[in-house]
């Protein structure tokens, strides 16, 4: 893909105010998911662009053109722009400093081990390594999914550690990436979002989106942007992945009705999407939200809203958030139900059944196994005393790393082998198109729960097997 060049000032900025650098230079500070792409796709854009991270080891693999996590089309462009030499990596903070004019930071925000909110630690690390060494005027940009109130304390911390005579401003620009599209989401993102306190600040993030603007206008696109105070821009995410979890756990809420009431889910999805004001996206029922976003983002955001006096604003998250859990325990019982095993207070006895899990990532198209259902629903199986095999087209290093005690199959039809049980906990298209005839031919009981509902339910009770699926009634 060869991209236009940023070049001249973006018609969008302000007539008023003098574009203060047309083209400035980039630094994206941690290279995790976020600010690995970020740095790429930037590159890719036109920009001059420094990836800085403190893992000396990932920034050699990405120094050699290698993207240590598994993102469609990313490992092709890094390559390009490396040897164009508009893309470099580094561990040195003076470095950063002395290179970048705008400086994006990409640092991960876990939940906190001691309670449900987010763990700052990294946003500040970032800041006070790289602000000490700034010599010349210089943009801030929080990316990092943060409680609202970060901007304005990352602020104070410049402001602590920036040398006497230096001039530095902070703005907050969320991003929505979501992971298997997240080179299409950079390149042509549905909107920006740039919180700022000046004029300046805001035609610095205007000069630094202008590859982002050029390529929409090629392309007969308009990327809308909303200029807004700290605290909206912060709050902006928060609410989206809020709204986006909500809207998985109410389809999953309705599955709990269907289960109770024999309707089916899938069709209940399919007819209240058709109205444009619900929609069809994020309806999908299944084993529920994962991932390194959703789950712990509507905790952080709940820990906020408490620190501000709005907890009970929110306190329908936590509802959210045990809907979802609810959904790992289904998949037990569903399998203590296909085996029949007895579900008591300490949940079913599995012991002597073999079971096939196939996927361990939150979702396809990532190898990504952060809080991922499959991973979690494969441990409770583990837990109840299954011989759990387990495999995934891209996720197996990682399921490993976290989970060395479960084990491991070299291929789908492996871990089928002689199981009892064949559970799809991940969407992979390897699983939703695989061959039941075949299937049933290794398998020893013919035995399948569908955890996403994405396989071709008549196709597979026609080979055989006998099928359950999440939200849904069971096969005559
Ligand atoms: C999510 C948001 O979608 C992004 O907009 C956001 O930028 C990102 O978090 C972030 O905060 O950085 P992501 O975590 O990559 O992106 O994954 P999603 O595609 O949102 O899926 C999240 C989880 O919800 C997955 O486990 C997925 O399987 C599940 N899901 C999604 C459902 O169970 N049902 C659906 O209908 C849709």
């Amino acid at each position: 893909m060869n991209l236009p060049q940023a070049s001249s000032a973006s018609p969008a900025a302000p007539a008023t105010v003098p574009t203060p650098l047309v083209r400035p230079r980039l630094t994206f500070i941690g290279t995790g998911y976020l600010g690995a792409t970020y740095a790429i796709c930037f590159a890719e854009l036109g920009y001059e662009v420094l990836g800085v991270d403190v893992d000396a080891q990932k920034i050699a693999s990405l120094a050699s053109g290698r993207v240590p996590i598994h993102e469609p089309g990313l490992d092709e462009i890094l390559r390009r722009n490396v040897a164009a030499g508009r893309l470099r990596f580094t561990t040195d903070y003076a470095e950063a400093a002395e290179f970048g004019d705008v400086h994006f930071i990409c640092v991960g925000t876990p939940q906190r081990a001691d309670g449900l909110g987010a763990d700052l630690t990294y946003v500040e690390a970032a800041v006070t390594s790289l602000v000490p060494h700034l010599s010349r005027k210089a943009l801030i940009v929080g990316k990092s999914t943060v409680p609202v109130g970060t901007a304005a304390w990352v602020e104070q911390l410049v402001g602590k550690h920036v040398p006497t005579g230096v001039e530095v401003e902070v703005a907050w620009s969320p991003e929505f990436l979501q992971e298997g599209f997240a080179v299409e989401d950079v390149l042509r993102p549905n909107r920006l979002v740039f919180g700022v306190r000046s004029a300046w600040a805001h035609q610095m993030l205007l000069a630094a989106h202008k590859g982002v603007f050029d390529l929409a206008t090629t392309e007969d696109r308009e990327v809308p942007v909303v200029i807004s105070d700290f605290a909206t821009a912060e709050l902006v995410k928060h609410a989206a992945n809020a709204f986006l979890a909500t809207k998985i756990s109410f389809i999953n809420a309705m599955a709990e009705i269907c289960e109770a009431s024999g309707a089916d889910v899938s069709q209940l999805a399919r007819a209240i999407g058709y109205d444009d004001r619900i929609g069809k996206k994020f309806l999908r029922a299944g084993v529920g939200f994962g991932g390194a976003c959703l789950p712990k983002d509507i905790r952080a955001f709940q820990a906020r809203a408490q620190e501000i006096g709005a907890g009970e604003a929110l306190r329908f998250l936590h509802e959210v958030d045990l809907i979802n859990q609810r959904r790992r325990t289904r998949v037990v019982q569903l399998a203590a139900d296909l085996l029949d095993r007895p579900y008591g207070p300490a949940g079913p006895d599995l012991t002597g059944f073999r079971i096939a899990v196939l996927g361990a990532t939150f979702k396809p198209a990532t190898d990504d196994v952060r809080d991922s259902p499959a991973l979690a629903i494969t441990r409770k199986l583990a837990r109840h005393g299954a011989q759990v095999a387990l495999y995934d087209p891209k996720g197996m290093a990682n399921a490993q790393r976290e989970q060395p005690d479960l084990e491991y199959a070299d291929s789908m039809v492996d871990a089928v082998t002689d199981a009892d049980l064949v559970c799809v906990l991940t969407a992979w298209e390897e699983f939703r198109y695989a061959d039941p005839k075949a299937l049933a031919g290794v398998a020893r009981g013919l035995r399948v729960i569908d955890g996403l509902n994405c396989l071709d339910q008549p196709l597979w009770t026609a080979a055989g097997w006998e099928y359950r699926g999440m939200g849904r009634p069971n096969p005559a």
